[in-house]
Order: structure tokens, then C-alpha cells, then sequence
């Protein structure tokens, strides 16, 4: 059997519309190379997760050195360097308390303690945990259209009935606000005006939809499974506002916005904001499985002894290679080249829309970037089927893209951050090309 019999034999893909009808043999840069030795322009970044490219050679050196002197022996029954270094090295990549970082009197607020885990949704898990201890409060708000994993805590607090589906019953006390989505929101697209009604909106939520006992309110700074939404620059100041006034934590799900991707280190930053849980994953170790929720140590002080372990958490492996991660992104200026490539790449398929009225919104911040694809631009139709096969077209052309949102509609555009301007140009004539033949 060669390799896609035995996936259909063997692996279980049944919740998968397809798999692509590739088999990737090996990666470097923002390329990928199937069995044969075709090579693909890799615009999905495996889901925005190789920020850093395929294989780079440093996080590669740094990873296998590791293999050699130790695979594992569990990050929390004993000290381990890498983990230790990453746990610190982490700590600088979150945003400051508003005094600045050392600042008298203002350590303590300082987002420098971590607890790792394999997967964004087993972090989130585990920040929803620390928020409900921390509080002494059992429930949760949420957004509309978000997405924080698939395990059942992770779904009952995602606003996507399509990922939900079959799954229920959810978690009781989660209660959903209005999505900050200006393109398609009933509070129009002026982003001042969409941002203060939201923000209004989730405040109605948790006097009106609560009992009033609200540990968090989790969102993405920029929604990805949603379809790259980027919610207005006000709308989280405004939201924090509120929150604070309630006493209810802000947990930032950076698991896909986060580690350079928009432009900055944390999509966070752009709004100025500081959460009260930063939870990361996928970026941060260029492939190899690691997740962390950073709060400051007061809430992390809410852990008694047995109220949490992770087996592979914080592996000795995975913790060198998101040391070395962090190395690159700084080292190659990786937040800087997102956020400029971004910027011109927006450009050019904003261009695209002048031709292809399929074209509904093109939107993003740094290398997070959708096209939201519509059959009548007036209506905002949105053209799942059209999306498909772009994405399909595409491939046969050689790039790897992503397709997504809420309607199956937009087509996601993260590819990873050293990917090179005239690839990115190719990648705009093809999909010129996707889009012009209907
Ligand atoms: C914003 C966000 N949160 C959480 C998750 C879940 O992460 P994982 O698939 O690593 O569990 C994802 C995955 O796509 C995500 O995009």
C-alpha cells in the first residue's frame, strides 16, 4: 500500500471533508516537496504553526542536540534546563504591565509565570481552570464565531455551531457576546461604531445572560478559524474596561495570533491591552508540540498542589526548540517582516478585488490574512464552494492555502514569515488566476 491507501486503511480522516491529495515527504523555508519532487509554496504554515519556516536549520541544531542528551522526563516532577530557559525567555515576549516592566511596585503584575502543555486547547483548558480558582467564579464569556479548540471545555466556550455539531451537551455557564466583525456585523462597518456596540453587547451578555459569577471572558485578539477577523483597534480597550469593573479576567487566546504572526509579537499589542492569561501555542516551537498559559504570579498562586499536571507538557525537546524559535524570530526580524510583507500583500489582493467581484473583504494584520469570498458582493453571499476550489486550483499550481471562516468562505492566506516577496508574487498571480476561472 503506498502512502494515501494506508491513510484511508488506517488513519481515521472520516472527519475531514478530504485530506489534499498530497503526500509531503520534507520541508525547508516556506516550501514543502511531495514524493515526487514537486514543490509547493506553502501559504498555510500547517495551520500557522512553522512561523519561523520549515526546518529551520537553528531550531533543527537545537531540537536534535536536545534528542541526544534528553528526551523526557516530566517538566513538573523534576527541573529541567530548557524548560527553565523557556519559561523565562517567555516571560519577555508578554506584553508589559502599563508602569513598564521592573518598574517599583509593579512586578507583580508582570505576565512571567508559565504552565506548558502539548496542544492550544489542552492551555486553554488549563487557563479556564486557573480563571475559575483564581475568582472563586465558575462561568464564562465568550465571542461569537471564535474558536478555542476541540476538547469539550475548548468547544463549549468556541462560538461555531459547525465545529459543535453532534458534540453537546457543552459546559453549562458560558454565555456568547457579539462577534466584532465589521465586514458582516448588524451593527454596520464603521469600526468605532461596531467596536462600542459590541463592547456594549457583552456587557448586556454578562448582566443579562450570567448569573453574574464570570470568571473570564476568552477571545482571539484576531479570530482565525473564525476568518481572520480583526476586531476594530477600540473594541478590547473598551472590553477591559468593563471586565475590570467586574472583577472578571481577561484571557487572551493567542494560540494562532500569537509569536509574529500579525506583525507583532502578540496580536495583543495592537490593541494596547494587557490580559490578565496569555495562552500561546502553535507558533511558539515551529512544529514541535507546546502550549503555555502566562499570568502573573498572583493568579498563578491559585494552583494548589494536585490541581494540575501535564504528562509531556513542557517537554525538555519541544521547550529548546521554541528557546531557539524565539532566537530566530529576533535574530531574522521576523515581527518587522511580517508585518511589511503583510502590509503588501494586502495590497496586491485588495488590487484583485478590482477584477474579481468574488472578492468580498480582504483583511489580516501582519502574515493573518483572509479573503472573504462572496457570489453577490451587495448581499455579502459568502461563496463556500468557490473557496473550495480556489483552494483546489491552487494547489494544482503549486501553493498550499487555507480556507476557512464561519461560512467556509475565506480563504486564509498565513504562510510563514520568511517566506520570500517574489514567491508571495507568484502567489498572488495564481491566484488571479484561481479566482478568474470561476
Ligand atoms: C485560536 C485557537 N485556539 C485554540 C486552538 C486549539 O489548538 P490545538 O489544535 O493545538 O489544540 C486553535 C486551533 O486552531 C486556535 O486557532
Amino acid at each position: 500500500m503506498n502512502t494515501r491507501e494506508k491513510y484511508q486503511q488506517h488513519v481515521n480522516t472520516n472527519a475531514l471533508k478530504k485530506v489534499q491529495p498530497i503526500v509531503i515527504e520534507r520541508g525547508q523555508g516556506a516550501s514543502v516537496w511531495d514524493e515526487s519532487g514537486r514543490e509547493y509554496v506553502d501559504l498555510f504554515s500547517g495551520i500557522s504553526v512553522v512561523n519561523t519556516g520549515h526546518c529551520h536549520p537553528e531550531v533543527v541544531q537545537a531540537a536534535t542536540a536536545q534528542i541526544g542528551r534528553l528526551v523526557h522526563t516530566n517538566s513538573y516532577l523534576y527541573h529541567n534546563r530548557p524548560t527553565a530557559d523557556f519559561a523565562e525567555a517567555l516571560a519577555t515576549v508578554m506584553p508589559s504591565p502599563p508602569e513598564g516592566p521592573g518598574a517599583a511596585g509593579t512586578e507583580d503584575k508582570a505576565l512571567r509565570v508559565s504552565f506548558f502543555g502539548n496542544s492550544g486547547a489542552e492551555a486553554i483548558e488549563g487557563a479556564m481552570r486557573l480563571a475559575k480558582q483564581y475568582t472563586g467564579r465558575t462561568e464564562f464569556v465568550a465571542l461569537e464565531m471564535s474558536f478555542h479548540g476541540r476538547t469539550l471545555a475548548t468547544l463549549s466556550v468556541s462560538g461555531n455551531w459547525r465545529r459543535k455539531k453532534k458534540g453537546g451537551p457543552y459546559l453549562p455557564g458560558v454565555a456568547f457576546a457579539a462577534v466584532p466583525y465589521t465586514y458582516r456585523s448588524p451593527y454596520g462597518s464603521d469600526p468605532e461604531t461596531c467596536a462600542r456596540a459590541c463592547a456594549a453587547d457583552l456587557e448586556r451578555v454578562i448582566d443579562l445572560h450570567t448569573s453574574g459569577n464570570v470568571a473570564a471572558f476568552i477571545a482571539e485578539p484576531v479570530m482565525g478559524e473564525g476568518g481572520i477577523i480583526v476586531p476594530p483597534s477600540k473594541y478590547f480597550q473598551l472590553v477591559k474596561e468593563i471586565l475590570d469593573s467586574k472583577g472578571i479576567l481577561f484571557i487572551a487566546d493567542e494560540v494562532q495570533s500569537g509569536f509574529a504572526r500579525t506583525g507583532k509579537m502578540l496580536a495583543i499589542e495592537h490593541y494596547g491591552v494587557v490580559p490578565d492569561i496569555v495562552v500561546t501555542a502553535k507558533g511558539i516551537a515551529s512544529g514541535f508540540p507546546l502550549s503555555a498559559f502566562t499570568t502573573r504570579e498572583e493568579i498563578a498562586k491559585a494552583f494548589t498542589p494536585g490541581d494540575h499536571l501535564s504528562t509531556f507538557g513542557g517537554n525538555p525537546v519541544c521547550c529548546a526548540a521554541a528557546l531557539a524559535t524565539l532566537g530566530v524570530i529576533r535574530k531574522e526580524r521576523l515581527v518587522e517582516q511580517s508585518e511589511a510583507k503583510g502590509k503588501k500583500l494586502i495590497e496586491k489582493l485588495r488590487g484583485l478585488a478590482e477584477k474579481h467581484s468574488a472578492i468580498g473583504e480582504v483583511r489580516g494584520l501582519g502574515l493573518m490574512i483572509g479573503m472573504e469570498l462572496v457570489s453577490d458582493r451587495a448581499k455579502k453571499t459568502p461563496d463556500a464552494g468557490l473557496a473550495e476550489r480556489v483552494q483546489d486550483r491552487m494547489l494544482e499550481a503549486g501553493f498550499l492555502l487555507g480556507v476557512g471562516g464561519t461560512y467556509g468562505n475565506v480563504l486564509r492566506v498565513q504562510p510563514p514569515l520568511v517566506i520570500g516577496e517574489e514567491a508571495l508574487d507568484r502567489a498572488v498571480g495564481a491566484m488571479d488566476g484561481a479566482l478568474g476561472a470561476g
